[in-house]
């Protein structure tokens, strides 16, 4: 952890002596947070910045920033480290995903470098919170950072966040920037209606309650739960703390009559975590909410106004992001619901779908994290999808906790597997993607098929 704070810090001296910083982020949740955080912290001393938001680093997205004097790279950087020794401005990086190529660079600040998993231990907002904090007091940025690590479901793995996450979220904590708590894990506490949070709960699926709006209204009628308070639905946090109580038991209770084993039974619980600094009963006062809705804008190349809302904007670009996320939303949806007709196919040692034009390339990866609750589907193998994309075929890879601890390296394999065949990937060990050239999709399986099975052998 020592040396993990003083490169942060190594890295802020360096980005104390610029004017001008062109900051070149990742499109998603995490990297929009991280974005976010640098620009502020920068605003704050009044060092001169622009941020570009990009969906991967190639060299045609580091010619265009090769006349800056000075460079941040957030959420992404280390897989690409080689394209910057010959770039003329100073590179700073501040990444989580497992590197590539060397790890000599100066300003290279990683948790995998530091004995750190990345998937799970710091997120790219994580490490450019670290920066920022030494930049001086920005304490205050600390929910964006804590947003991003739930963005990229780093919680997810042990129902808590940990390691450098957990530093960051202690400091948060103490300076009642969040609070975080043991609770029931649905999407949506702060803005669902109750007996709608149930109704779409879906990690895991609730047997008879899923989907289910007639038993779960005779469910909370049991419990003598009012629904409304002054003709408004409350939602999960309007509830009191025991008619939570009560409705989690039932539905742990639930779960087990129905043979749900468990270690999923178990998932219904975790921690999550309230932005104290945010309007009560908006989207931006949970962490997971937040992390979505900001997704909702960069997958859809809206990316601009995500920023924005991490900016401040609680006006023009904050309704746009809403009017976004419902859309996002129902693209989930229909995606999940694109799996649950097609069905998966299984190989020895994974198992996937192919959504064509179905999904959107920027989503597919997002849906085959939500398919490990389906029905069908095996969670002793990883899952992979499939989507066309302009630039070839998108592939998202997810696996579970437990295939980790049998050694599963999806950003190895699918790597290894993408060069195979002409493409490239990378990522977590949990999570990783690819693209992949046009109709190489059958030898990429066979390649990854075979390299995911020795790395569980
Ligand atoms: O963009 P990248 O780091 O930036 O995002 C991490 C990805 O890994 C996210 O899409 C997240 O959904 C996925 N993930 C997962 N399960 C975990 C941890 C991460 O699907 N347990
Ligand atoms: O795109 P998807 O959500 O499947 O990505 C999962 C993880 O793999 C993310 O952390 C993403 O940044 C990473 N990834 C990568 N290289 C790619 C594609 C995805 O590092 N070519
Ligand atoms: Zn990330």
């Amino acid at each position: 952890m020592e040396q993990l704070l003083k490169r942060a810090r190594e890295c802020a001296e360096a980005l104390k002596k610029q004017d001008e910083i062109t900051i070149v982020s990742h499109v998603d949740a995490d990297g929009l947070a991280a974005a976010g955080i640098i620009c502020r912290a920068l605003n704050k001393m009044e060092i001169g910045n622009e941020i570009k938001i990009v969906k991967k680093l190639d060299l045609p997205v580091m010619q265009s920033v090769s006349g800056a004097d000075a460079v941040m790279f957030t959420d992404l950087g280390s897989g690409s480290l080689d394209l910057m020794d010959d770039l003329g401005p100073v590179c700073i990086v501040a990444d989580h995903h497992q590197p590539a190529g060397s790890s000599e660079m100066a300003f290279h600040l990683n948790p995998h470098l530091f004995g750190y998993n990345g998937a799970t231990d710091l997120s790219g907002s994580g490490a450019t919170y670290l920066i920022a904090r030494a930049l001086g007091d920005n304490v205050e940025l600390s929910d964006l950072a804590v947003v991003g690590a739930v963005g990229d479901l780093q919680h997810v793995r042990e129902g808590r966040l940990r390691g450098v996450n957990r530093l960051i979220l202690d400091e948060a904590e103490k300076n009642a920037i969040v609070r975080a708590e043991k609770d029931f894990q649905a999407f949506g506490r702060q803005t669902r209606p109750v007996h709608k949070l149930l109704e779409y709960a879906s990690s895991p699926f609730i047997p008879g309650i899923t989907g289910n709006s007639a038993q779960i209204l005779e469910l909370l009628a049991s419990l003598n739960i009012e629904l409304k308070e002054a003709g408004e639905w409350k939602s999960w946090v309007d509830l009191s703390s025991a008619e939570r109580r009560n409705i989690i038991s039932a539905l742990i209770q639930k779960c087990l009559t129905e043979g749900m084993p468990p270690e999923r039974v178990q998932n219904l619980v975790g921690e999550v975590y309230t932005l104290l600094k945010e309007e009560p009963g908006t989207v931006l006062r949970d962490a997971s909410e937040y992390a979505t809705l900001l997704n909702a804008t960069a997958r859809y190349g809206f990316e601009k106004i995500g920023v924005d809302v991490c900016l401040g904007d609680r006006a023009g670009s904050y309704r746009k992001a809403n009017e976004l996320l419902l859309m996002h939303r129902e693209n989930l949806a229909r995606g999940l619901n694109y799996v649950k007709q097609t069905g998966m196919t299984t190989l020895s040692n994974l198992q996937y779908f192919h959504a064509g034009d179905h999904v959107f390339d920027t989503i597919v990866g997002i849906v085959a994290g939500m398919c490990k609750n389906l029905e069908g589907v095996d969670r002793h193998l990883p899952i992979i999808g499939f989507a066309n994309s302009d630039d070839g075929v998108k592939a998202s890879a997810r696996g579970s906790q437990s295939l980790v601890e049998r050694h599963l390296n999806l950003a190895r394999a699918m790597s290894d597997a993408a060069h195979s065949v002409g493409g490239v990937g990378g990522g977590h060990d949990i999570a990783a993607g690819a693209t992949i050239p046009e109709g190489t999709e059958a030898e990429f399986l066979k390649n990854l098929n075979e390299l995911v099975g020795q790395q569980l052998s």
